[in-house]
């Protein structure tokens, strides 16, 4: 009903709004301002010396945020870690053990693919962690530990507010690890305890871009495909914004890891084509800004429409983009909960624009408990 949707023209525009509320409720409590990591129902994997590898499993959205995941829980607690579609894992005779720490995230807890490759990993004597938005669901009943997400409800059937929740809750995860195993120093812990919490007052400014979200949707309304490119914390965004525009406005939408352009995807670049580009921080130090603009200049030579999401101030892009999003200076794992933002917008708007249902898209289920 109306009343429910608390005066938002649909559920998914309330929880794309609801997105820094939350991060700020998942990491509430859960992290100091030193950067110290309190999460009693996790105390005991932790500090479980045995694990010595990390996999996460996951369907659609919540994988994308495992992504997120790995790269966190390698950089900041040293684990190796990978990750897997859930129904891709269960089925190709992957080596589990008892070092094994299998993390599935599920915004339902309900998701059968899921489920099934958490029972194959428990069989199997891995160690199993579920991060889940729903309490007492079927995978966190049937896991070691869990670490709830707390996004609140989430009903719109494509996940947005869930996906944000997850992507925190795994950077938690690995900063217990990282912390745990002393692979961090406490100033480091301390900046990224800065960044993290930092993060819900940044989101909101991203919110704000609704209005120009919704003209660049308008603009583009009559399009029939829109390419997504990112790179390191970007790719995971970049993939995220192109399954919401599948899910959400039915236009055929890739993403794509920015180095892997050359190995392909550039041969898809035609005049016209418009494609988002996750832009990195000139800050980085490992130079992938300079690479991505880069590329950016090779999309465009062959008459791409690009639309940036960058820094603000970010002076490189603009002679080579034809709208560009202004991101916050943020921490880099704090830029893909900024960037997601106005992609989550865009899907959502282009889906408004032809007259589409945003919360209840065609062929898909919020949850779903078949394999
Ligand atoms: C369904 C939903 C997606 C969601 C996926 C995983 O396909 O339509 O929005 O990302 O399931 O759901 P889960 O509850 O496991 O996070």
């Amino acid at each position: 009903s109306a009343a429910e949707k608390g005066g938002w023209s649909s559920f998914m525009a309330k929880e794309i709004s609801e997105q820094p509320e939350a991060v700020a409720n998942t990491l509430r409590s859960r992290i100091t301002p030193e950067g110290h990591i309190d999460i009693p129902e996790l105390a005991k994997v932790v500090a479980d010396t045995q694990i010595t590898r990390v996999v996460f499993i996951a369907c659609g959205t919540a994988a994308y945020s495992a992504m997120l995941g790995a790269y966190a829980m390698e950089k900041w607690a040293h684990i190796p870690a990978s990750v897997e579609l859930s129904h891709e894992f269960r089925y190709r005779d992957a080596v589990i053990d008892a070092h094994t720490l299998v993390v599935s995230v599920s915004q339902s807890g309900e998701t059968m693919d899921t489920l099934m490759a958490v029972r194959h990993a428990a069989e199997a004597g891995a160690t199993t962690v579920s991060i889940c938005n729903t309490q007492g669901a079927t995978i966190p009943r049937e896991s070691t530990a869990t670490l709830y997400t707390h996004a609140g409800p989430e009903v719109a059937v494509a996940s947005t507010k869930a996906f944000s929740a997850q992507v925190v809750a795994t950077y938690l995860l690995a900063l217990a690890f990282g912390e745990a195993r002393g692979a961090l120093s406490a100033a480091e812990r301390a900046e990224l305890a800065e960044a993290l919490l930092a993060a819900p007052d940044q989101m909101a400014e991203m919110v704000q871009t609704g209005e120009r979200i919704h003209e660049l949707a308008h603009w583009m309304a009559d399009t029939h495909s829109v390419l997504y490119l990112g790179r390191h914390v970007g790719y995971p965004i970049a993939l995220e914004g192109a399954l919401k525009l599948k899910e959400l406005a039915y236009i055929h939408a890739e993403g794509f890891a920015a180095g892997e352009l050359k190995h392909g995807p550039i041969a898809l670049i035609e005049p016209g084509q418009i494609v988002f580009v996750v832009v990195p921080s000139p800050r980085d130090p490992r130079s992938l800004h300079s690479k991505v603009v880069s590329n950016i200049q090779e999309i465009r030579a062959r008459g791409a429409r690009v639309i940036a999401l960058a820094e603000r101030g970010d002076a490189a892009v603009l002679p080579f983009a034809d709208e560009v999003i202004a991101l916050p200076p943020a921490h880099t794992f704090v830029e893909p909960l900024l960037a997601v933002i106005p992609l989550h917008l865009f899907g959502m708007e282009l889906a408004m624009a032809k007259g589409l249902d945003v919360d209840q898209p065609r062929n898909l289920a919020k949850s779903v408990t078949v394999e």
